[in-house]
């Protein structure tokens, strides 16, 4: 097997959350291995975003350990940057008001490695020409396309470890969702490992190493991207 099976570097053991009385996430465990591509599927209301929140540090858990290479994930968001995970958040969430570039630094606003953070400048802008192009525009002026691709972008200007998005492909022509998925497979391939949360099912599970399927806050299937591509009652029974 490649050097992607054993090397666990996201563990999560009996995971719950939720807000005020609800629970959104009831005792979930799984894993993902370094250098993988996983995927996290669901329905509207599974609890993926959620899931990811408490990832990323933004959503208190109310029961559960997580563990990411090797020890307790931190509790504040900026300790988790710090620890090598980012995340793409839903809904992209760039500044508006702040050029690409402004938007780009505050991707890496915690490192102070300043001839690396050049050098992944320099990688993103290859990556994503276009965001080259239109470094000083404003943030809100970018298509929809451009956004995805300057989310990811700040993501990836922290360097992580592992790179968490949340639904990347929402609201985009399908020509720009081939081009973010390439985009994530060559991220992968440079060696990041990646939590994908996607409604677009099909296209996630083409693209991941292994997948996860949520249903109002618990998991209910696994297994390889293959073996789910190939299960036909998946579609019906989850993913509307
Ligand atoms: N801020 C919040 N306050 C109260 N309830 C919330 C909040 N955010 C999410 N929920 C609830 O938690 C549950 C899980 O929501 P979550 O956003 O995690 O689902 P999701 O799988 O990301 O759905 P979608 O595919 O629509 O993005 C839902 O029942 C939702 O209504
Ligand atoms: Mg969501």
């Amino acid at each position: 097997m490649s050097e992607k099976s054993g090397n666990v570097i996201l563990k999560v053991d009996h995971l719950s959350a939720a807000y005020g009385g609800i629970r959104a996430i009831d005792d979930i465990s799984f894993y993902v291995n370094a250098g993988e591509i996983v995927a996290m599927l669901g329905a509207n209301g599974a609890g993926k975003s959620t899931l990811l929140k408490c990832l990323s540090g933004e959503h208190k858990r109310s029961a559960g350990e997580i563990s990411f290479d090797g020890q307790p994930l931190p509790g504040h968001c900026h300790q988790i940057v710090e620890k090598g995970i980012s995340i793409v958040p839903e809904g992209r969430q760039i500044f508006y008001k702040l050029t690409v570039l402004e938007n780009l630094k505050i991707g890496c606003c915690q490192r102070n490695d300043k001839e690396e953070i050049q050098k992944d400048l320099e990688m993103v802008y290859k990556m994503f020409p276009r965001l080259e192009e239109r470094k000083n525009q404003f943030g809100g002026l970018l298509s929809g396309g451009e956004q995805q691709m300057l989310a990811i972008a700040r993501g990836l200007m922290a360097r992580p470890k592992m790179l968490m998005l949340d639904e990347p492909s929402l609201g985009l022509a399908p020509i720009i969702v081939n081009q973010i998925m390439d985009t994530l497979r060559s991220i992968s391939e440079s060696g990041t490992t990646i939590l994908l949360v996607e409604q677009n099912a099909k296209k996630a599970l083409e693209l991941c190493d292994r997948a996860y399927v949520m249903n109002v806050g618990h998991i209910v299937m696994e297994g390889t991207g293959k073996e789910l591509l190939a299960d036909e009652n998946l579609m019906q029974a989850y993913l509307g």
